[in-house]
């Protein structure tokens, strides 16, 4: 029988930098903190998973130096199974993020590194894992074709699919029939669909826009406003679940999706697991750090316990 989460993608280290402003070209700024720590959007949402309690497979690739060894370390110290390569001619990604020290917001840039190299055939390989699983996650951190193929050996075995298109890049149209569940931001959905969304209203325009396209269920993350879960069957709105004061929103989008795809995977309905990844979300924004933050399974629970009506 299929169970866990099967989750394709990319990991990095994280290079945190805060500061009171982004410098600009040509001026160098004084920080006021730094840290290195494990993060990659897939990874991410891996430890989000397994620390919700989900058994976890990770699919990616990285190379055989310093940031490797952190992959592998978190990897074992969180229970997730690595189903990885170690490649010793590429590099293990990295991703510089500034994090503004009054809001907590961010701005990134990730090289994938080895996990760039990522092919519909190396996912071949692993189709077995995914077969396993009781539901598949996959973004566009590594190249499309990689995901594309994850997806389609998911859905070829009945297993939920959930596609996380982030960081938002054209792809082939064709790609959505495939999903179960697309789970943008704002700016992801506006980018794909081409409908700026700034409130509900235009959030379930998008939806509408991905259902036309072919998913089953649309879920956009709306930041501080919560999550539109939108569907054939009528379209729900779950408010955010605020755990204190933010932090660093960085690494909120895979809380959710891993909290989520957890939540899906232990049996969940999709409202009940949309709520389990806010409040995944809610806590991790709380603290420092990418998959650092990511809150386990009795935290979230207490927390919703707080959040109900
Ligand atoms: O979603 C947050 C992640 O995106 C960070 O951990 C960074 O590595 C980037 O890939
Ligand atoms: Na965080």
């Amino acid at each position: 029988t299929r169970r866990g989460v099967a989750i394709l993608g990319i990991f990095v280290a994280d290079l945190a930098f805060r500061a009171g402003r982004m410098p600009g070209v040509g001026e160098t700024i004084a920080g006021s903190g730094f840290k290195m720590g494990p993060g990659g959007k897939g990874s991410n949402q891996a430890v989000a998973a397994a620390r919700a309690g989900a058994p976890v497979t990770f699919l990616s690739k990285i190379g055989k130096d310093a940031f490797g060894a952190v992959a592998l370390d978190t990897w074992r110290a969180e229970g997730i199974a690595a189903n990885v390569t170690e490649m010793a001619d590429q590099p293990t990604g990295a991703a510089f993020i500034y994090v503004n020290d009054a809001t907590g917001e961010n701005a990134i840039i990730v090289v994938p590194g080895a996990a760039a190299t990522i092919s519909a055939v190396d996912v071949e390989a692993a189709a077995d894992v995914i077969r396993e699983a009781a539901v598949f996650i996959t973004q566009l951190e590594q190249p499309v074709e990689a995901a594309r193929r994850g997806l389609e050996i998911a859905r070829a075995a009945g297993v939920v699919t959930i596609f996380n298109p982030a960081p938002a890049e054209a792809f082939d149209d064709a790609l959505y029939a495939l999903c179960d569940y697309v789970t943008p931001n704002e700016s992801e959905a506006a980018l794909l669909t081409g409908i700026a969304v700034t409130d509900l209203a235009s959030a379930r325009q998008a939806g509408d826009a991905f259902l036309a396209k072919g998913v089953g269920t649309a879920l956009i993350t709306l930041g501080e406003a919560g999550v539109l879960l939108h569907s054939r069957t009528g379209s729900i709105h779950i408010p955010a679940i605020s755990a204190g004061p933010v932090v660093e929103t960085a690494g909120a989008g895979d809380a959710f999706n891993g909290g989520f795809a957890a939540a899906l995977a232990s049996g969940a309905d999709p409202v009940a697991a949309a709520r389990f990844g806010c409040a995944v979300a809610g806590i991790s924004v709380t603290r420092a750090g990418t998959a650092p933050s990511m809150p386990y399974r009795a935290e979230v629970e207490a927390q919703l316990q707080a959040a109900a009506p």
